[in-house]
C-alpha cells in the first residue's frame, strides 16, 4: 500500500514536520516530484534541519528513502544536503536510493531559469531560479539528461551536448556558471556512490512485498502546473496523480491520501492569492508564523484561510484526512475569518476562475478567536471551543476529517484524533 502526503495550498504548509511524525509507520518514504525549489523543515531534539531533495524519512534509522524519477535533482543541492546530514551522523547513502529516471538540473538550466524570469520583467512567476522548469521543459521535450545517464561511458559527451544547446538559447545573456559547474561535475562523481535504482521495480516489489510507502509531495496543489493558478505554477505534478508518474506505481496502490494545510494561508512569489491581507493582521500572521521561505529567505504572503481553495485541492487529490497546521499562529486574534466564497463580476461562485487575473471578491465568516495559548495542549478535548468550531467548520465544509493537529514546529506538538 502506498499513502500519499501533499500540500493543498501554495507550499509550505508543514509537509516536513508532517512527513517526520508519519514516518514511524512506514518503511519507505518516496519523493515523487519536484527539486531544489522545495524547503521541508524538520524539528527535534532542539536540532533543525531543511530538506530540498532527500525525503523527510532520513532521520529515521529503518526507513528507506526514495527520490522517484518525477523528481529533478541539482547533484550540488543535493550533495550539501547529504553532506549536513552526515556532520549530524546520518548514514545518508545506505539510506537512500535514487530513481535512474530522475532527471538532472544542469547548470546552464539555471542561466535558462534566471533569463527566462528576467524576460517576463513584472510578470515573473517569483521562481525560486532553481532551475525547474527549465529542466522539466527539457523532460517533456525529450532533450533532459537523467541520473542513470551518469552510469554511461560518454555522460560527458551528452552533456557537452546539452550545455551547448542551452548556450545557443541562452544567447548574450549574462550569468556566470562557470565555478557551478566544477562543483556540479565534482557532485555527479559523488552521486555514484549511490544506489541508482529502476525506481518503478523498486517501489512495486515494496509494494508486493508488503511494505507501506509514504510518497511525500513538495510544493503544494495550487501550484500545479496543470490544476494551478496557471502560470504561476512549478512544472510538476504536485498532486496526487503525481505520485503514480512520479514513482511508477498503479492509481489502485494508492490508499490514504493525507492533505496538508495551514489554518491560514500563505504564497511566495507571484500569482493570485484572493484572501491576501495587506494590514496589520497579515503582517502579523508573517510575523508569529515566521512566514520566510526556507528556501530563498523571501517572505510570504500572507491572507486568511480560502475554503474555496482548499475545496478544490481536496477534490483534485481525493483527500481522504486533512492535517491542519499552525492554527497557533492565531492564539491572539480576536477575530479570525475565513473565505467561503468568490464574487467575481458580480456573481457569488464556490469554483475557481480559470483566469488568474480574474478580480475576486472574497465572502467570509468571521469566527471568534480562541485567544489563549493552545502549544502546550496535547489533547483534543483540552482545546477550546472556538478552537474546536474552527476545526469542526473545515470539517464540515470539506466533508473530510482533520485528523492531525499541528500546534508547534516540534515533533511533540503533534495531536491525533
Ligand atoms: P515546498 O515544498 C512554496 C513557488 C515559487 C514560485 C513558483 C514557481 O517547500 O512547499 P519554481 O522554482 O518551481 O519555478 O517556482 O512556485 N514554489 C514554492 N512555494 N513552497 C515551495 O516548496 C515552492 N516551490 C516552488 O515561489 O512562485
Ligand atoms: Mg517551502
Amino acid at each position: 500500500m502506498l499513502d500519499v502526503v501533499l500540500g493543498l495550498q501554495w507550499g509550505d504548509e508543514g509537509k516536513g514536520k508532517v512527513v517526520d511524525v508519519l514516518t514511524p509507520r512506514y518503511s519507505v518514504i518516496a519523493r515523487f516530484q519536484g527539486g531544489p525549489n522545495a524547503g521541508h523543515s524538520l524539528h527535534f531534539d532542539d536540532k533543525s534541519f531543511v530538506l530540498h531533495t532527500i525525503p523527510s524519512g532520513i532521520f529515521r534509522e529503518e526507513a528507506v528513502n526514495v527520490i522517484g524519477g518525477g523528481v529533478v535533482m541539482d547533484p550540488v543541492i543535493f550533495m550539501k544536503e547529504v553532506k549536513g546530514l552526515q556532520e549530524a551522523g546520518i548514514d545518508v547513502v545506505s539510506r537512500v536510493k535514487i530513481a535512474k529516471k530522475t532527471h538532472l538540473i544542469l547548470p546552464t538550466h539555471r542561466a535558462l531559469d534566471a533569463q527566462s524570469e528576467a524576460a517576463k520583467g513584472k510578470d515573473k512567476i517569483g521562481s525560486t531560479l532553481k532551475g525547474i522548469g527549465p529542466t522539466y521543459m527539457d523532460k517533456t521535450g525529450r532533450n533532459g539528461l537523467r541520473v542513470g545517464d551518469i552510469l554511461a561511458p560518454d555522460f560527458l559527451t551528452r552533456y557537452e551536448k546539452l550545455r551547448t544547446k542551452h548556450l545557443g538559447i541562452l544567447g548574450n545573456f549574462e550569468f556566470d556558471f562557470s565555478s557551478y559547474e566544477k562543483e556540479w561535475l565534482a557532485a555527479i562523481d559523488e552521486l555514484r556512490a549511490f544506489d541508482i535504482v529502476e525506481c518503478e521495480y523498486v517501489v512495486n516489489d515494496y509494494i508486493k512485498n508488503g511494505k507501506k510507502i509514504l510518497a511525500e509531495g513538495a510544493q503544494g496543489s495550487l501550484l500545479d502546473v496543470d490544476f494551478g493558478s496557471y502560470p504561476f505554477v512549478t512544472s510538476s505534478s504536485t498532486v496526487c496523480a503525481g505520485a503514480c508518474t512520479g514513482l511508477g506505481v498503479s492509481p489502485k496502490t494508492i490508499g490514504e491520501v493525507y492533505g496538508i494545510f495551514k489554518a491560514y494561508c500563505t504564497r511566495v512569489g507571484s500569482g493570485p492569492f484572493p484572501t491576501e491581507l495587506f494590514d496589520e493582521t497579515g503582517e502579523k500572521l508573517c510575523t508569529v508564523g515566521r512566514e520566510f521561505g526556507s528556501t530563498t529567505g523571501r517572505r510570504r504572503r500572507c491572507g486568511w484561510l480560502d475554503m474555496v481553495a482548499l475545496n478544490y485541492s481536496v477534490m483534485i487529490n481525493g483527500v481522504t484526512e486533512l492535517i491542519m497546521m499552525k492554527a497557533d499562529v492565531m492564539n491572539d486574534f480576536e477575530e479570525i475569518k475565513v473565505c467561503t466564497g468568490y464574487i467575481i463580476n458580480g456573481v457569488e461562485t464556490n469554483e475557481l476562475p480559470f483566469e488568474s487575473g480574474a478580480d475576486i471578491t472574497p465572502v467570509y465568516k468571521t469566527f471568534k478567536g480562541w485567544n489563549c495559548d493552545i502549544n502546550d495542549i496535547r489533547q483534543y478535548d483540552k482545546f477550546p471551543v472556538e478552537f474546536k468550531e474552527y476545526v469542526e467548520f473545515i470539517e464540515a465544509s470539506t466533508g473530510v476529517p482533520i485528523k492531525i493537529v499541528s500546534v508547534g514546529s516540534d515533533r511533540e506538538q503533534t495531536i491525533l484524533r
